[in-house]
């Protein structure tokens, strides 16, 4: 299993970076980001230190490598102006680390009761496929940031179910404790852990994430021009960054001509927005404003993963809402096998015990929380994972987008990000509590 998610996570790599030529790799497409050939080099420096050297216990093969490519010590802007590997090297080196990684990985025990947490379950080498995929999910969104011809394709998803129409718009999740986090998912990172008891009020939440079309009713309806659906900071950020639609979109010439009158470049494509599709690259403070303009509210980090995990009928908590079996297309758009969500309702076998859709895959969820450690949180393999970024500064991501691998996703992962970023592969839903009489 590790040797495979290794091995997809460099296909995917190579892919994403093989289709630019040198001067492209080099460049920086957005300030937000690295130049691809940083990720590159940086892929293979991690993998250098977690496989070769720690796990492994070799001695270092470039560790004038380390500061370059140490993500603490310079921030993404500032990383076109260093040394970086040229493309052609970066690839050598890559190369020359796994061939070294594998051999640690065919030697390595993987003894559940291992010792050493790095090795036990295989933590460290699920742990660099984790980190490589998420590097390729950020390069991907560079790749969206990018200018110039389409490089990258992909299939579109099926259209939704016959169902999709006529599910109920909302969904009421029961009051009562369900088990948040983990203890026994052997790749979970630290701050999935430990498994924790959180009791909830009873609460309706969005049966599918909220649609491009529901989206298009707010602008229309003045969202971006009125500060009473916006908090003060939102509404700040609002005005300061000039939002008035979600990023890569723009309204089409002959609006007549396009239903919803916007179009969208995605992946240097040019489309109309389609009306059916999740909403895509909001930031948390659009989130909060479309929800307080519907008259609601994003969902918290524990009432999302109550809704994706917790089984009423046996009352444990699943590692996904259909079980706990691995994703597979059926069940999820995940794995860039689709450069687009699939249309709302889609993946029924999917959905959760009480019916809620498309919790995982499709997009990145925005939930009202600050991203905070679970109790009893302990910071693993270092604090630079997580802990350093716990605070208010943050919100939580859920759930996964369709650029996310497998690997990197599951009811337990969280991903954070600052509320004014909208570059990465992020929508959401609402909530809302129960009505007095709805209490139960
Ligand atoms: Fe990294």
């Amino acid at each position: 299993m590790a040797r495979e998610a290794l091995e997809r996570a460099r296909r995917r790599t190579l892919a994403l970076t093989d289709c630019l030529d040198d001067e492209e790799l080099a460049a920086q497409h957005s300030r937000l980001m690295s130049p691809l050939v940083w990720d590159l080099a940086h892929i293979g420096n991690q993998e250098e230190i977690w496989l070769v050297r720690a796990a492994g216990g070799q001695d270092a093969i470039r560790p004038d490598l380390d500061p370059l490519y140490d993500a603490f010590q310079h921030p993404r802007a500032e990383r076109p102006a260093l040394p970086l590997l040229p493309p052609d090297p970066a690839r050598r080196y890559l190369a020359a680390v796994r061939e070294r990684a594998l051999r640690v990985l065919d030697a390595a025990p993987f003894d559940p009761d291992s010792a050493d947490p790095l090795l036990a379950d295989g933590f460290v080498f699920g742990m660099l496929a984790q980190h490589e995929q998420q590097h390729d999910e950020t390069m991907l969104a560079t790749h969206q940031l990018r200018r110039g011809p389409a490089v990258l394709t992909a299939p579109r998803p099926t259209p939704a179910p016959a169902d999709a129409a006529d599910l109920p718009p909302e969904t009421w999740i029961p009051a009562g404790p369900f088990s948040m986090g983990t203890d026994d998912e052997p790749w979970a990172l630290d701050n999935e852990r430990p498994a924790h008891r959180v009791d909830l009020p009873g609460f309706w939440l969005d049966t599918v994430p909220v649609s491009n079309r529901a989206y298009q009713a707010f602008i229309a309806n003045g969202g971006y021009e009125e500060p009473r659906w916006w908090s003060t900071a939102g509404w700040a950020h609002r005005v300061q960054a000039g939002l008035h639609a979600p990023l890569f979109w723009r309204r089409a010439e002959t609006p007549d001509a396009v239903e919803g009158g916007w179009l969208r470049r995605r992946f240097g494509v040019v489309e109309p927005v389609p009306l059916d599709e999740p909403v895509l690259h909001v930031c948390w403070y659009e989130a909060d404003a479309y929800a307080r303009w519907a008259g609601r509210r994003l969902p918290t980090e524990a009432e999302w993963e109550k809704a994706a995990r917790h089984d009423p009928a046996t009352g444990r908590s699943r590692r996904y809402p259909w079980g706990d079996a691995d994703p597979t297309p059926e069940l999820a758009n995940l794995g860039q096998r689709h450069l687009q969500p699939s249309p709302v309702g889609s993946h029924p076998a999917g959905a959760s015990p009480l019916g809620v859709r498309q919790l995982i895959g499709d997009v990145w969820e925005w939930t009202s929380s600050d991203f905070a450690p679970h109790p009893g949180f302990t910071a693993f393999p270092y604090k630079e994972y997580s802990e350093v970024f716990f605070g208010p500064d943050y919100k939580v991501l859920r759930g996964g987008a369709f650029g996310v691998d497998p690997v990197a996703c599951r009811g337990t992962f969280r991903n954070w990000d600052y509320p004014i970023r909208r570059q990465i592969f992020c929508g959401f839903r609402t909530a809302r509590d129960a009505d007095p009489e709805e209490r139960r």
